[in-house]
């Protein structure tokens, strides 16, 4: 009787060492089984009082019963220690944090400029690219806005500490500098960032991005203005009953020069976006102004052309919904991401 109780204080002691010593739920169960399992330990020992005389079962019997319920109990409250140390462990899950599910796309106006390229190189304009640095002749002169016109003052010009140097206003820039290296026929498309030394709000940024065509051939009309200005905002906001209409605009390098508004490809009587009139502003254009063909040496008896120029922006806010031009470079991923 007096071994078992030995054991008993043995046992006691050793699964309080070795309970000290658990880290894991799975070393915990192994613990639990040696001790407290069907053939384990303290089972083994309950085998034992058969040997024992009633009195001595007496004696003893309680006793093993204690040791089964206290080791029970330290089991119970380690697994329960363990457990709450997980569920803490669960809220700095790592696994949650997946890096690989951020990924990039392209930027919109990589996507708009894209989708322009391709729809005027299909139409079998040329795609070239013009300075931002430019001179005043380029981005004024050449385009019949002599020195004192008044139409340089709208401009709002970023002017450079170089003199006659600015940030180009426009991407019409790119006309003479087309018609210095083609002779006509000619037909090319110039996409590029443009500056305006203006406040910025909702619908203006200081700087933005523009798109200008030009085509100047024999027999060049403004119908076949017409008809290129609709093959384009159809395909642009994919909708192929995308009309148009003209209005005049004023322009100092086109002559005539209008503004062609698309019909909203939203509504048919007048939403939000098109103001209730049906009718959205969406090109400057016209016809290439006798002035700027001569000043490119070409004769304006036997040549003539067509030009157009559009806010990239201006077209994505519409097709997208997109109602703050300052998104457009903002760091908003939630805003980038879409696209
Ligand atoms: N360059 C003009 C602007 O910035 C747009 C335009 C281009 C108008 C070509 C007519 C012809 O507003």
């Amino acid at each position: 009787m007096e071994k078992i109780k030995d054991q008993i204080s043995i046992i006691q002691k050793a699964f309080k060492e070795e309970l000290r010593q658990v880290q894991t739920a799975d070393h915990l169960e192994q613990i639990r089984i040696i001790y407290l399992g069907r053939q384990g330990n303290v089972a083994e020992l309950m085998g034992t009082l058969k040997q024992l005389t009633i009195d001595e079962k007496r004696v003893v019997g309680p006793l093993l019963n204690k040791l089964k319920k206290a080791l029970t109990q330290s089991y119970e409250r380690k697994l329960n220690t363990l457990e709450k140390a997980d569920s803490k462990k669960t809220t700095f899950d790592l696994s949650a944090y997946k890096p690989n599910q951020l990924h990039g796309s392209l930027h919109i106006f990589t996507l708009i400029t894209e989708q322009l390229q391709t729809i005027f190189s299909t139409m079998g304009y040329t795609i070239i690219d013009g300075p931002e640095v430019e001179t005043d002749y380029y981005n004024f002169s050449s385009l019949n806005i002599p020195e004192d016109h008044p139409a340089r003052d709208a401009h709002d010009t970023f002017w450079l500490s170089n003199p006659g140097y600015l940030l180009r206003t426009h991407t019409s820039s790119a006309q003479a500098h087309a018609m210095e290296k083609t002779k006509p026929p000619l037909a090319i498309f110039s996409p590029g960032r443009v500056y305006r030394n203006e406040a910025t709000d909702a619908s203006h940024d200081f700087m933005f991005m523009q798109g200008e065509g030009l085509f100047i051939d024999k027999n060049v009309s403004i119908s076949n203005l017409m008809a290129t200005a609709q093959d384009f905002l159809q395909a642009f906001f994919e909708k192929k009953d995308l009309k148009i209409r003209v209005r005049p605009g004023y322009f100092p390098f086109v002559e005539p020069g209008l503004e062609i508004d698309g019909s909203c490809p939203f509504c048919k009587k007048g939403c939000s976006v098109c103001k209730k009139t049906g009718w959205i502003e969406l090109l400057g254009a016209g016809l290439v102004h006798p002035n700027v063909l001569k000043c490119n040496k070409i004769d304006p008896n036997v040549y003539s052309g067509f030009a157009f120029g559009f806010g990239f922006e201006r077209l994505a806010m519409i097709k997208y919904g997109i109602n703050d031009i300052r998104l457009f470079r903002s760091d908003n991923l939630q805003f980038l991401k879409q696209f």
